[in-house]
């Protein structure tokens, strides 16, 4: 496989919201971006993806979008997002912007148009059906759980119905509509010949909807349902039809740029992804799969992160190119979710890097994370701001569960345990900004912070730091073969990376206790010499056999 630009990049996710204020309306801003762009730099990311920028009635704080072709004027203007791209190019940072294609805001003028008459120029634009029996037209419900809990919004200007998977104020568009697909294929083609450098393209299994869009018969639980509407990607999501579609978006706009493409695929968890993703199908260039990282799955143990790993493996080696993330905007912190967020957090915060960027794929970061910041805990549910958990508490409650365990069944999961505004230094706001913070801010700013971490010489963000660089002057880090090491022990993940010039060795305890970890006969009988350990003592192997709580390391082989 031909080496592209991606394959060795390091991403650095941006949820400009909550990034940084400098005008003191307490919303982050492109002013902040900029400030921050050697913070970025500094830490070696070579890519930074933004989460979206567009005009947008911020309903799902962005994801719902008014105008594609410009920036919401709370984060800036276009010249603002312009000299953000130029600044980053200048430091050698790529821009991948994120690409909503699924739906739009109903304040977008497309459906302003689409819900004035039936024969408007636009209506073919978002998908319109008559009710069946004086109620909707099927029995999906919506992702957020908001009013009955239907997919279904009833305006009465045209008496029919409008899809709408997310918000009632996110209407679905209807990619059969061809005059809708030139539209967006120009909008794309318009962001790259600006310049960006490609797109993480959200919700992308499921623009393409089920024929006669029939009933869905999965099991109605207290978790998918609301008044019997029930949210099942396996009757919405992947449907026939979907990779002629992705490959038509290839032809008219991927392939004519030398971009990446990331697609959010949060519906398969195994090899049935690779389609979308393999080399030689001309649709998308790498996918996040989902799997451990799911707020909605159980934390998964360190056997089912190793045995995720495996199945990625896999993928690689069908030549499809895969990312490594834990957390993102809509995921628990993931110091908090799979690390020890008290006692061990420095060492569980680095451990988990230490996978994340010595294992095959593209590492994500997600603001943040790179100092270990942690879920937060808000008192109360008006304390929350995002529609799913405001929507799925309403349902829980509704559902028959009292508010006090519909709030802790919901606190660890919540998407604003990463929203919360970034924590740069000790004082008031976490320095976020001079105004009133959209969303409170963390209560362990004071403990966890950048400034802190920037003057610390053993600090979370200076493991990233060193991780970062190791990829940059290890190639085994992108192009080496994978073996794990004793891949049935329950605590420690450990692999070798290999290429015909370097072999480079990973072992970390993810567990809280001191373990006994052996890495056979073999590798013992070789020479490694330490490359990076989150303990200032760690020995080398073969004659460590004690691995403490948290402890991790890189070693390579000495010839
Ligand atoms: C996935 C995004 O990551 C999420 O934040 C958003 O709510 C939905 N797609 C809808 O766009």
């Amino acid at each position: 496989m031909e080496k592209k630009w991606w394959q060795e990049a390091v991403v650095y996710q941006i949820y400009c919201k909550s990034f940084l204020d400098t005008n003191g309306d307490g919303i982050g801003d492109l002013k902040g971006v900029l400030q921050k762009l050697d913070y970025i730099k500094e830490l070696g990311a070579n890519c930074i993806w933004f989460n979206p920028l567009y005009v947008s009635p911020q309903v799902d704080n962005g994801y719902d979008i008014a105008d594609y072709k410009n920036i919401d004027p709370a984060y800036g203007t276009l010249d603002d997002f312009k000299k953000v791209l130029e600044e980053a190019h200048k430091r050698g940072i790529r821009i991948l912007m994120d690409m909503v294609l699924n739906h739009t805001s109903d304040e977008h003028k497309w459906f302003t148009e689409s819900r004035k008459s039936k024969d408007n120029k636009y209506r073919d634009y978002y998908i319109w059906r008559p009710g069946k029996n004086g109620k909707e037209p099927n029995n999906w419900g919506n992702y957020f759980f908001e009013r009955n809990g239907s997919a279904w919004e009833y305006d009465g200007r045209t008496d029919e119905y409008y899809l709408h998977q997310y918000s009632y104020k996110m209407p679905d568009l209807n990619w059969e509509c061809e005059a809708l697909r030139e539209e967006m294929y120009s909008m794309m083609r318009w962001w790259l010949d600006m310049g960006v450098d490609g797109f993480r393209l959200d919700v992308i299994n499921i623009l393409k909807k089920p024929a006669g869009l029939p009933d869905s018969k999965a099991v109605p639980t207290l978790t998918n349902t609301k008044n019997g509407y029930i949210v099942d990607r396996t009757t919405t999501a992947n449907v026939e039809g979907i990779h002629e579609l992705l490959k038509e978006i290839n032809r008219n706009v991927f392939s004519k740029y030398d971009i990446m493409t990331v697609g959010e695929i949060s519906t398969l968890k195994g090899m049935e992804t690779l389609p979308f993703f393999a080399q030689d199908s001309h649709e998308i260039d790498t996918v996040f799969v989902f799997g451990v990282a799911n707020r909605d799955e159980v934390p998964a143990s360190p056997k089912k992160i190793k045995e995720f790993q495996a199945l990625l493996l896999s993928m690689a080696k069908r030549n499809a190119w895969v990312t490594q993330f834990l957390n993102n905007h809509d995921q628990p912190r993931q110091v908090s979710r799979f690390g020890n967020d008290t006692e061990h957090r420095e060492r569980s915060a680095k451990t988990l890097a230490t996978m994340i960027h010595t294992l095959v794929g593209t590492p994500f970061i997600y603001q943040g994370e790179e100092i270990g910041m942690t879920n937060v805990c808000y008192p109360s549910i008006n304390d929350y701001n995002d529609r799913y958990t405001v929507g799925r508490y309403d349902a829980l409650t509704k559902n028959g569960m009292s508010p006090e365990k519909a709030l802790a069944k919901l606190r660890p999961i919540s998407r604003d345990n990463a929203r919360s505004p970034f924590q740069w230094n000790d004082r008031e706001n976490a320095g976020f900004t001079s105004g009133k913070p959209w969303i409170k801010v963390g209560d362990r700013y004071k403990e966890i912070n950048a400034e802190k971490d920037l003057s610390s010489p053993d600090s979370i963000y200076k493991y990233y730091k060193d991780l970062i660089s190791l990829r940059k002057t290890h190639p085994a880090i992108v192009d080496g073969l994978t073996e794990f090491v004793d891949f049935e022990n329950e605590n420690v993940i450990s692999y070798t990376r290999t290429t015909s010039r370097e072999t480079l060795l990973v072992i970390a305890n993810f567990s809280d206790k001191t373990v006994e970890f052996d890495i056979g006969n073999e590798l013992a009988s070789f020479k490694w010499k330490t490359l990076l350990a989150n303990y200032s003592d760690t020995a080398a192997v073969p004659e460590k056999t004690e691995w403490r709580p948290w402890e991790s390391a890189v070693y390579s082989l000495e010839f």
